[in-house]
């Protein structure tokens, strides 16, 4: 059987989700460059890179890279004809050389998708690998605090000429939230997103153990500072073996 994400990242997802646009995109790269520290013409990658938004304007400003594993998304991110090389591959298992990046980034919940925490963890140990010493991580996920107050069970829109249902809950052991979308039509298409609800702490405790020092914690683009009411949560990791 194949992994819920192997399924959702594509036309469906795109057609959803319009809003994940440009200048949030543009916003959130800005919020790096101003945060980290990257030398001019560095080797930027885009883990999880989807159809290439961060990309583009990473590779504004540093040699870049974007892998995937979705090959619509892909598609979507080369005929935009970004000035950026295109991977296809497992985020468990980096196609790169040891120390080949000076920034990786991991952006708007890319990462907490599998069923075992030895896979997260197999993740964030493969990025460390791949980061140069002195070189920077930006772990961008959702604030499962946020997250937890603000949960919408259910809404129901328009999409085209489809009602779409998405109905969110949190799995009974508190591990996981799940979302169910249900795009009506003849056949109904079905798909759930599964993300694993990592605190701040336990993701600053992975980073920590692959080698990183977790430099900053914010809680939105905007670069405000994290609590509970933040949105997000971003961690800047600095290589430091
Ligand atoms: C929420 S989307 C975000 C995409 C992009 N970062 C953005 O902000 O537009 C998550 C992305 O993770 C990718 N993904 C899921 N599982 C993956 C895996 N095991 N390895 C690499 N990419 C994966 C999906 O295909 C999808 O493009």
């Amino acid at each position: 059987m194949s992994e819920w994400f192997e399924s959702w990242f594509g036309e469906d997802y795109v057609a959803l989700y319009p809003h994940r646009d440009a200048a949030d995109a543009v916003r959130a790269v800005e919020m790096i460059e101003r945060v980290a520290v990257v030398p001019p013409g560095g080797l930027a990658l885009d883990l999880a890179c989807g159809a290439g938004r961060h990309s583009k304007v990473l590779a504004e400003r540093w040699w870049t890279t974007g892998l995937d594993l979705s090959e619509v998304l892909l598609r979507l991110a080369k005929r935009d004809k970004v000035d950026a090389a295109f991977v296809r591959g497992d985020m468990r298992v980096l196609p790169f050389r040891t120390s080949a990046f000076h920034l990786v980034v991991n952006l708007f919940t890319s990462f907490g998708y599998f069923a075992d925490d030895a896979s997260h963890l197999r993740v964030i140990q493969e990025v460390a690998r791949v980061t140069a010493t002195g070189g920077t991580f930006v772990l961008d996920f959702l604030n499962t605090a946020h997250l937890r107050d603000t949960l919408v069970p259910y809404d129901e829109r328009m999409i085209g000429d489809h009602v779409v249902e998405q109905r969110r809950s949190i799995s009974d052991d508190g591990r996981y939230v799940e979302k169910r979308i249900c795009i009506r039509g003849q056949p109904d298409k079905e798909y759930v997103e599964r993300v694993r609800l990592f605190e701040a702490g336990d993701l600053t405790y992975m980073l920590t153990a692959a080698g990183f020092t977790v430099s900053k914690a914010l809680g939105n683009y905007d670069a405000t500072a994290l609590s509970d009411e933040s949105p997000r949560v971003i961690l800047f990791g600095t290589k430091h073996r």
